[in-house]
């Protein structure tokens, strides 16, 4: 049931979304997050809250392939759209190639930021476009570790990246 608020404005929608490749449909509040709704109503624990204001980068998910901080992207503008939290990427139990360049390259201390970075590094691996050191650390400057595992985080980027482009020169045309 709709209801309306002090205003007079209908508080509540019907959310239609995709998320890691299945149909979601949930009643929402049009004033919650993206965030709250995958995280809290969702069981997507793998999409951390970290500051809530858009600064840390620990909320990201890929919303049709770009990264996009949840916390402060409405769940209502995610009618319609295609979103992937990192429970969406390995696949029977496989992780993927972006995944274990960073176990590779110790990139995880406790984890927090990992699901954030891991997802911005695969859209840069899916854009196929190639990235020097300096736009690959300029592309993960959103996201905000702790543990100050900077380095590892950026090895393992570039790590993904070279193999993906191995890859791709490798397979037949
Ligand atoms: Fe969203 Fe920090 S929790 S950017
Ligand atoms: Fe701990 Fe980045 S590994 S916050």
């Amino acid at each position: 049931m709709l209801t309306k608020n002090a205003a007079g404005v209908k508080a509540r929608k019907r959310l239609c979304m995709t998320v890691n490749g299945r149909a979601v449909e949930i009643e929402i509040d049009i004033r919650e997050s993206l965030l709250d709704v995958l995280r809290d109503r969702l069981q997507f624990t793998g999409v951390k809250q970290g500051c809530s204001v858009g600064e840390c980068g620990a909320c990201t998910v890929l919303i049709d392939g770009t990264p996009m901080n949840s916390c402060i992207y409405l769940a209502a503008w995610a009618h319609g759209k295609t979103i992937t939290t990192i429970e969406g990427l390995a696949q029977d139990g496989l992780l993927t190639p972006v995944q274990e360049a960073f176990v590779d390259e110790g990139a995880i201390q406790c984890g927090f930021c990992t699901p954030g970075v891991v997802l911005s590094t695969t859209a840069m691996v899916d854009s196929g476009k190639s990235f020097t050191h300096d736009e690959v650390r300029r592309e993960l400057s959103g996201h905000l570790c702790r543990c100050t595992g900077y380095q590892k985080i950026v090895d393992a980027a570039e790590r993904a990246l070279r193999e993906a482009a191995t890859a791709a020169d490798e397979s037949p045309v």
